[in-house]
């Protein structure tokens, strides 16, 4: 069985939806492939390795009672770089499992299994990036009254996400990757950290809350400009926050001459940053000249299924 789910963009929210704020994202045409099969044990890429060292695969195999399995993987989404790989990678696993256990593999379903893999590996997780793998085109989490369609909702401890999707706006994205690696895992523990410590970091949690509900408005307007200024606006949070660093900060700098707005996405530290343009051609050159690797994204694809091989 072959599983297939695509990486994702945040528009606004990373951080603060962790913390049941609003959040926006779409799923881009960068994908995860995993194919499974049954096995004498657990091998990954033709090589038996310990479970334990891969928590994402270990605990959609619990949650199904699985033990032993052969899985293949294949990616175009860049590991480690804000663009949802981890999340991309438990929505094909989990799709691929359940079409071979002859389970039901509804897009909730997927988003359930993926999410519960990526709170236990990561610690503390919000499920934007993998509902959004899970169900493609463009979702947000906690989104105003009215704007989206209501999907599901997904709870943990006192925090509730509902999920709904919303229209995929018509506009141009190009995420320009620094390649620096950076895990998600202890950049959420440290904005986790901030915030008990400061009420100036809860503060600035709820700035990016109410930050992208306005975003998420001026998306479902297609109003760019609108949307744009809430992108730098949220940048310059999340950079107060800590999470972002020089090398995001100089590829942001250097679109905004080209774009209605730019922002890193995903959880920082490195990784990527996501300009939205008119110009692709004069961003990704900007990116290109500050060392970064440039490339345009199909925004809007459909989430995660999977086939017989
Ligand atoms: O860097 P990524 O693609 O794992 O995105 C993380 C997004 C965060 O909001 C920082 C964490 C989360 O679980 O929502």
């Amino acid at each position: 069985m072959v599983g297939n789910a695509p990486g994702k963009t945040i528009l606004l929210g990373e951080h603060s939806v962790v913390f049941g704020k609003p959040a926006v994202a779409l799923a881009i045409d960068r994908y995860m492939t995993c194919t499974v099969s049954r096995g004498p044990a657990f091998s990954l890429n033709g090589y038996r390795v310990k479970k334990s060292k891969h928590p994402h695969f270990a605990r959609i195999m619990e949650i199904h009672g699985v033990e032993n399995l052969n899985v293949d993987t294949n990616s175009t989404v860049p590991p480690s770089s804000g663009l949802g790989s981890s999340a991309a990678l438990s929505a094909s696993f989990s799709a691929a499992l359940r079409l071979l256990l002859e389970k039901e593999a509804s897009a909730r379903d997927i988003a359930l299994d993926s999410f519960d893999a990526e709170y236990s590996s990561q610690g503390r997780a919000s499920p934007i990036d993998t509902s959004t793998s899970a169900q493609g085109g463009a979702v947000a989490l906690n989104c105003p009254e009215g704007l989206g369609e209501y999907l599901w909702t997904i709870e943990k401890g006192d925090l509730k996400w509902d999920v709904s999707s919303v229209p995929t706006p018509e506009l141009t994205l190009v995420v320009g990757n620094t390649g620096i690696r950076a895990a998600t895992g202890p950049l959420v523990q440290k904005v986790r950290k901030f915030k008990e410590k400061t009420r100036f970091a809860s503060d600035i949690i709820d700035e990016m809350g109410q930050l992208a509900e306005q975003g998420i408005q001026t998306m479902s307007k297609n109003d760019l400009v609108g949307l744009g200024k809430c992108m730098t606006q949220n940048h310059k949070l999340l950079s107060i926050l800590g999470v972002s660093c020089p090398e995001l900060n100089k590829l942001v700098k250097a679109t905004l001459p080209y774009s209605y707005g730019a922002k890193l996405t995903g959880s920082g530290g490195g990784g990527s940053m996501v300009a939205l343009t008119d110009r692709p051609d004069a961003v990704c050159e900007a990116i290109l000249r500050r060392g970064g690797e440039p490339f345009v994204v199909t925004a809007g694809v459909a989430g995660a299924s999977a086939r017989v091989l």
